[in-house]
């Protein structure tokens, strides 16, 4: 376990400074330049109208389609008017995923940071996102939060980033989801000032604010990790090995919407004790079988479903990630 990975499932926000054995570009803000300008379409570039007060200045997108968006994009990172661009670097989920060209350094910080403590932590398979962002000129990247635990490698220009722990009332929650905006900022939040050098951990949930600060460009590279177990997904694995009846979410709980939809967090049930050929942990099993409807099952049946689908989920990477739209079968 490494100084970073000992971060995961932990829940206290951290800097840390970068360790030497780092190869990270040499220039990071012509690299992320290059990067928008090569991959475009799939970025996501946003830009403020000036304002005398910058909470009211109005967010605007760049259109990606259109080519000349870079160059809008560049002279605005270049005259330091509030602007920020984002671009996935790293998709892996499953066993499946892909590195994007120009970003192997990246795959490298993964293997040699995380990749040993987080087959530890999930057992079930995980989901990892690595991300460029390049902003500028005080842009406010809005509040929000993550369903996994994120660590910011700032690279060059400064930023200030306002994190909001996860208060003690949200973290008791088993089934879960992030609509609260308000409620998850009700404890006292940290400012943290990056320079060139540190990387920020930033646990699940969370809620934080990224404002770029001075003019140069601010550049990042986060990853983030973890395996939150969407709802709907559950319910289309335990219906797969049912044979007769059903089981399904209660309507107000079927949304897909990200800030919406219901997750779960098996790997924080898994301790010493439990082993991973026990059943499914009594809080768990106790707080899913609470909101799950289920149609013409037993109680004995659910008891021996639940413990199959926990066994299979420890012992075969069954996770396929936080989106159940990547699931063909999911309406
Ligand atoms: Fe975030």
């Amino acid at each position: 376990m490494t100084e970073l990975s000992g971060c995961l499932q932990t829940i206290t926000p951290m800097v840390f400074n970068f360790s030497d054995k780092l190869d990270l570009p040499s220039n990071s803000v012509l690299w992320a330049l290059e990067m928008f300008s090569t991959y475009l379409s799939e970025s996501d570039m946003q830009f403020r109208d000036l304002s005398p007060k910058i909470d009211d200045a109005k967010l605007s997108y760049f259109d990606q389609k259109d080519p000349s968006s870079f160059e809008q994009f560049k002279l605005r990172i270049q005259t330091a008017q509030p602007t920020h661009g984002s671009l996935p670097l790293i998709d892996l989920c499953a066993g499946d995923g892909s590195v994007r060209n120009n970003a192997d350094w990246a795959w490298q910080i993964y293997n040699t940071h995380f990749s040993e403590q987080v087959l530890k932590c999930h057992p079930m398979g995980s989901y990892l996102r690595s991300t460029l962002w390049m902003s500028c000129g005080e842009h406010r990247y809005d509040v929000h939060c993550d369903l996994f635990d994120g660590f910011l490698f700032h690279m060059s220009g400064y930023k200030r980033v306002r994190v909001w722990p996860v208060p003690q009332k949200k973290r008791e929650i088993i089934v879960f989801n992030h609509s609260d905006f308000e409620g998850r900022m009700a404890s006292e939040p940290f400012d943290f000032e990056l320079k060139p050098g540190q990387i920020l951990f930033i646990p699940s949930g969370a809620m934080h604010e990224v404002i770029s600060l001075g003019k140069e460009p601010a550049v990042s590279v986060s990853f983030h990790l973890g395996s939150p177990f969407p709802l709907p997904t559950l319910c289309i694995q335990l219906n797969k090995m049912l044979q007769g009846g059903s089981v399904s979410l209660p309507p107000n709980m079927n949304s897909i919407n990200k800030f919406k939809m219901y997750f779960f967090e098996p790997t924080r049930f898994i301790s010493e004790t439990d082993g991973l050929n026990e059943g499914m942990p009594e809080d768990l099993y106790k707080s899913l079988t609470e909101v799950l409807q289920s149609k013409n099952i037993s109680e004995n049946t659910m008891l021996a479903l639940m413990s199959s689908w926990w066994h299979i989920a420890m012992t075969h990477q069954l996770y396929q990630g936080p989106y159940p739209e990547r699931l063909p079968e999911y309406k």
